[in-house]
């Protein structure tokens, strides 16, 4: 029998099941307005962050990318795909997973699905956002896109925004359909509209969330009123945005980190040097959020390594005493450091029974 490895080797590790446990345990809107709080903490603290555009590996029919980061004390990154052209073959538009480690010694201290926690983190840091920008009056918002993370938004600005009412459009009627059954008991009043253009009627906040791997025009300038907040989420990659020029360039420009936007998001469409506001600045009161009730702030969401960060540490806090992770013997840890071969020729069938 090889010998057992040693407490070290063992790592936390969150299936896809035990997220989905933990956050029916914990219940999914406090999920999410725990995962602003946190996501808002690291906000605050930005500067101390290792910060890098992620490392994007693109094809023609997607990407896959690395998110790392590191506080100095614990490092973090996400594995994660975005393939639009998945879902017609019964995929997913986006998978993710991710870890967390100690700088200290390097050993891995939480291993993670994040494909849920994507959802989940992108949904809390929307609202976040829209809580230090959207009109503090905005209690409807339209959801153009209603694919899976479509849900995830809706029930992050009930929880952290007070909306109470979302208006649903995708150009596939089976995606609003599927979104507004989901959201049924949800508390939420849900209309189903026929147009992006029914869909904003009389919103506060519109956010987009559709996936297409080109320029894409989900949002023309004639469609956007004064005041509005725009939550553009689906713009995140080279080549695929969603809203129009002429938009971008009436509204106030909210962004993660400045160096990976200008790659990925709708802002790809502006001169390099077309100002925009680090949403972190607005969070510490070092820039000045929404000016007036006329001012269209737009939050150009690409997804930033950081809210990955605080969404695992959130998960590595929450699961303890719970029996919602398993452990994984993954790290190799032989009783002397320098024996490794040692270990593995120990764990050699015949070498046990002699
Ligand atoms: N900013 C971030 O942090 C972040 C995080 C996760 C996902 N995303 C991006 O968000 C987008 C949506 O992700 P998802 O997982 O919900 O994808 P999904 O494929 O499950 O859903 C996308 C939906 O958009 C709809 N759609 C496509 N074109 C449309 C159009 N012109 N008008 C209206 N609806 C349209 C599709 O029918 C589909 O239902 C993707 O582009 C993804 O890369 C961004």
């Amino acid at each position: 029998m090889s010998p057992l490895p040693s407490e070290l080797a063992y790592v936390p590790f969150v299936s896809v099941e035990h997220m989905m446990g933990l956050v029916h345990h914990i219940g999914i809107e406090k999920v999410l307005t725990d995962l602003a709080a946190e996501i808002e903490a690291d906000f605050r603290r930005w500067p101390l962050f290792d910060k890098t555009p992620r490392v994007a590996s693109h094809s023609a029919v997607g990407v896959i990318e690395l998110m790392p980061t590191s506080d100095g004390q614990t490092y973090g990154f996400k594995y994660v795909n975005g393939h639009p052209k998945n879902t017609a073959e019964g995929l997913q538009t986006v998978t993710a997973f991710g870890l967390l480690a100690d700088v200290d010694t390097g050993y891995p201290k939480l291993l993670s699905e994040m494909t849920l926690l994507t959802a989940l983190r992108t949904a809390a840091t929307s609202a976040m956002a829209a809580k230090h920008l959207a009109p503090k009056s905005a209690r409807t918002m339209a959801m153009i896109g209603n694919g899976a993370q479509s849900e995830f938004q809706c029930l992050a600005f009930k929880a952290v925004c007070g909306i109470d009412t979302v208006r649903l459009y995708d150009i596939d009627p089976a995606a609003t359909e599927k979104c507004a059954r989901n959201l049924a008991q949800s508390g939420l009043n849900v209309v189903k509209c026929r147009s992006g253009q029914e869909a904003i009627e009389g919103v506060q906040i519109i956010t987009t969330c559709t996936a297409d791997k080109q320029y894409a025009t989900i949002l023309t300038d004639n469609m956007v009123g004064a005041g509005v907040h725009i939550n553009a989420i689906g713009g995140d990659c080279p080549g695929k945005t969603e809203l129009h020029r002429d938009i971008l360039m009436r509204s106030s420009i909210f962004v993660e980190y400045p160096p990976q936007t200008r790659i990925e998001g709708e802002i790809q469409q502006l001169d390099s040097e077309h100002p925009v506001t680090e949403l972190w600045q607005v969070i510490t009161g070092q820039a000045q959020g929404r000016s007036d009730d006329r001012q269209i702030t737009l939050f150009d969401s690409v997804g930033f390594a950081i809210e990955d960060f605080s969404a695992l540490r959130y998960v590595a806090r929450a699961i303890k005493g719970t029996p919602f992770f398993t452990r994984l013997d993954m790290i190799a840890d032989p009783d002397d450091p320098r024996d490794l071969f040692g270990m593995f020729q120990r764990a050699e069938p015949e070498a046990a029974v002699a």
